[in-house]
């Protein structure tokens, strides 16, 4: 029987093609899949050719998509490019369908990916009517054993009136026993404290449980996950790495922080990964995570043996990464545990551990108010992610980002931020290639004079100096100044010439 140990289930095998023919077109969908990892593959793709023969035919065939977050090119690419998704939510990266989102074609909900599950016992996401989750396995009394992704996957199984699983063989085996999946969960009045005190603490169990009765499919499949490399860390990378280093130094000299740290998140994206990778020099041992993905700069820390254990939802590793992992997983098992993001992500066991929250951002205004995700105010890069549910309960709250972009064309660092996801109250320290700006404890006027001098490019700061001098004359108030009419011109610049350059 393989991977399916329960017969019930084994007798359920069916092709992709028939699984993907009980989706009902206008119904939605709860997806695995957190990054490029854990997601169903088989599925998709044949939902995609039924979207694209039923639209040939003349009948639209859209679904709602609900996942953990972003996912691979076999869902969020192949649906997206079948036009056959109506409503997203709660993160996507994939580029045709953030094109789709941008063109207003679709809706998409952009949500703090801890509050995803807590929101849909609400019921305020409406009714899931099937759930399309790939595990690692089945046993034999049909406990599912989770793949390289945990997210929602609970949640959907739970709630979704049909189910349909992929059994995925290429994930590995040494997967069982990894997970640690918290059944605990309730809406207020019935909440209780979530019983974790420490980042390697396990208190749930490794699989999930799931009505057998509910599973309408079983597909076999055996394809490997699929995450975007990262890029090598260049000189900006670099510099943002040293100077964090050197500001953890800094703080663990003045024994604001302990020489292993606190447990550390780090976002997604190249700049986060080319920290983690800085660590490995750093003189810092006996490290932790509690974070939401372990990737390959996380994987190098455990490696070198300067991360004694990494928690988080997913892996979101690169190809060579991954085989690297899978060839070596029954050294490394030990020292991970995949968790449900709404546990992984959690506000109160962040403010708990004391987590240090590094995340990546597109720009930051004068005064710390940081955008994640909207560029010029309006076009969808990624999604908030997890980056609130950690800066704003972290013990040290750390956005970092190069200090310009596409070429130098664009400042990171603007008059006002065109979009805000994190207030400056959730923003204590931002960093470039540039500087650090250690924003703890100050005024926005102090805020400012900080962020313009250690973070601003200095193609950007004279400008940004000019500004600031003229809104500390001309503002309206003096609290945090600013010039209502010119406070956005540098988008509007962006906008009309392809340069915030004057
Ligand atoms: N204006 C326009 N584009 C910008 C920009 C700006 N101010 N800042 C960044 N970008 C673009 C880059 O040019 C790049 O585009 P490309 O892919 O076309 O080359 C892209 O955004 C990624 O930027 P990069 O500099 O490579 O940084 P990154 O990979 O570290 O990603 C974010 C930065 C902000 C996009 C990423 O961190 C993110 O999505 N954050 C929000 C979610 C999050 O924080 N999740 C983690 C929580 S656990």
């Amino acid at each position: 029987m393989g991977r399916i140990q329960c017969a019930k289930l084994a007798q359920k095998v069916v092709s992709a093609e028939k699984a993907a023919s009980l989706i009902a077109s206008g119904s939605t969908v709860g997806m695995s899949g957190f990054t490029g990892s854990g997601y169903p593959k088989a599925v998709p793709m044949a939902l995609a050719l039924r979207m694209e023969e039923a639209r040939a035919a003349g009948h639209p065939f859209r679904v709602r998509v609900w996942t953990g977050a972003s996912t691979g090119p076999e869902l969020d690419g192949a649906l997206a490019r079948a036009d056959g998704i109506e409503f997203r939510l709660p993160f996507n990266t994939d580029p045709y369908l953030r094109e789709r989102i941008n063109r207003g074609e679709m809706d998409y909900v952009d949500m703090h990916l801890s509050q995803v599950a807590p929101m849909a016992w609400q019921g305020f996401l409406g009714t899931l009517d099937t759930a399309v989750v790939e595990v690692s396995g089945v046993a034999a009394d049909g406990a599912l054993i989770p793949s390289s992704s945990v997210g929602n996957n609970k949640t959907w199984l739970d709630q979704a009136k049909s189910i349909i699983l992929e059994v995925n063989a290429w994930q590995n085996e040494a997967l069982e026993g990894m997970h640690d999946i918290y059944y605990g969960t309730a809406l207020p009045p019935d909440r209780v404290p979530i019983p974790l005190t420490k980042p390697d603490q396990r208190i749930g169990e490794p699989y999930f449980r799931c009505d057998l009765d509910k599973v309408v499919a079983v597909v076999e499949t055996n394809a490997p996950d699929r995450n975007a490399p990262f890029a090598a860390p260049d000189a900006a990378a670099k510099a943002i790495a040293g100077h964090l280093v050197e500001f953890f130094r800094h703080e663990v000299a003045r024994r604001r922080l302990p020489q292993s740290l606190l447990p550390l998140q780090s976002g997604v994206g190249n700049v986060a990964n080319a920290v983690l990778t800085g660590l490995l020099d750093a003189p810092f041992e006996n490290m932790t995570s509690y974070t939401e993905v372990i990737q390959d700069g996380m994987l190098d820390l455990l490696a070198a043996g300067k991360l004694r254990m990494a928690s988080a939802t997913a892996f979101s590793l690169s190809p060579e990464a991954a085989e690297r992992i899978n060839a070596d997983m029954k050294s490394f098992r030990d020292r991970m545990i995949l968790r449900p993001q709404e546990i992984s992500n959690h506000p109160e066991l962040v403010r708990r551990l004391g987590c240090v929250a590094m995340n990546g951002l597109i720009e930051a205004d004068i005064y710390g108010r940081v955008n994640s995700t909207h560029v010029m105010g309006s076009r969808i890069q990624n999604g908030i992610g997890g980056s609130g549910d950690f800066a704003r309960n972290a013990y040290l709250s750390i956005f970092m980002t190069p200090s310009t972009a596409k070429g130098g064309a664009i400042s990171a660092i603007v008059p006002m931020a065109s979009h805000v996801d994190h207030i400056s109250q959730d923003v204590q320290i931002l960093v470039t290639e540039q500087g650090l700006a250690d924003l703890r404890g100050l005024s926005p006027r102090q805020r400012a004079a900080v962020i313009i001098a250690n973070c601003a490019h200095p193609d950007y700061r004279p400008m940004l100096e000019d500004y600031f001098a003229r809104a500390e004359k001309g503002s309206y108030g003096r609290q945090s100044p600013c010039l209502l009419g010119e406070a956005l011109s540098w988008h509007q610049r962006f906008v009309e010439t392809g340069t915030m350059k004057i």
